[in-house]
């Protein structure tokens, strides 16, 4: 991979990279357009494919989380995807799982609060799978879906913080019609708990109206009072965290105002969903 990725440089290509975890859906379709459009008809876009067990705790859904690699490939073909990179455990970390692993990227300061907090191993294994792709495929530039929106953020320090050259694109996050941020995880969902499930754009978009409607920040415990309204009638949710933020820096905000970011993460059942919006 890293051959091929140094002949395009020395033939002047573009290269982008479009990192996934597979069973792929409208929302990586989205990913991959983008880069389309941010290396034009002649560059290169790379996906790469790769279940990371890094990144998952031990009772987390690593070994059922869905690997459907051959219709992925077809779909990266339709999406007009150069090259896919679908590399297996042994070829990511030597002598199988990471066990034997003990290199790591840690970014210390983003990723303690939310999705940290709630999954304490999780970013380092992402920050760690991420610096290895942009190592083998050497793309000139990446993008990420703002629906991990911390995720984004803990790259784009890391990108800084360990001079990476290369530029982070975000694209918007992509919904089923219904309001569901699309998510390989949605697979998971029962009848009944899918019905529930945009509960979570819901409760966002209430929290996002209060906002915008008053004329001064509201406080955190009124939105936690709108949010707790939708879980009562929706009983399947179960609320892992309400969190305002700061865009940039992440800083929990105890008032929200307009242009603060909201971010939530809740249970269905045993899947764990997430979505965020700017306020
Ligand atoms: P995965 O969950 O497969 O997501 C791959 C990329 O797709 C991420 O940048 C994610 O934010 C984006 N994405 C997922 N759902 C989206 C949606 N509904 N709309 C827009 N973008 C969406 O995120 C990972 O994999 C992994 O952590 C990875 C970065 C590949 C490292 O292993």
């Amino acid at each position: 991979m890293q051959e091929r990725a140094k002949g395009w440089h020395r033939s002047g290509l573009s290269v982008c990279l479009v990192p996934t975890m597979g069973a792929l859906h409208d929302g990586h379709l989205s990913l991959i357009a983008k880069a389309r459009s941010v290396v034009g008809p002649d560059g290169v876009v790379i996906v790469s494919i790769y279940v990371n067990p890094t990144q998952f705790g031990p009772h987390e859904d690593f070994n059922a989380y869905p690997r459907t690699l051959d219709s992925d490939c077809e779909r990266c073909r339709e999406a007009g995807t150069d090259v896919v990179f679908a590399p297996v455990d042994a070829e990511m970390y030597p002598d199988g799982r990471a066990g034997s692993f003990s290199c790591f990227v840690v970014e210390k300061k983003l990723s303690q609060s939310m999705e940290g907090a709630s999954r304490p191993t999780h970013f380092e294994g992402v920050t760690t799978v991420v610096a290895k792709l942009f190592h083998i495929c050497l793309p000139d530039s990446s993008v990420f879906g703002a629906k991990d929106f911390q995720q984004v953020a803990v790259i784009r320090r890391m990108v800084q913080d360990l001079n990476f050259p290369l530029e982070i694109v975000v694209a918007p996050t992509h919904r089923e019609s219904d309001g569901l941020a699309m998510s390989s995880r949605n697979q998971y969902l029962g009848s009944k708990e899918r019905v529930e499930a945009p509960t979570l754009f819901r409760i966002l978009s209430a929290c996002r109206h209060k906002v915008q409607e008053s004329l001064k920040p509201v406080p955190m415990p009124e939105l936690r009072q709108i949010c707790d309204s939708y879980i009562t009638q929706n009983p399947l949710v179960r609320l892992d965290y309400l969190e305002c933020f700061h865009p940039d820096s992440l800083i929990p905000q105890d008032c929200a105002k307009p242009g603060d970011r909201l971010a939530i993460a809740a249970y269905l059942g045993s899947t764990r969903l997430i979505d965020n919006c700017e306020l």
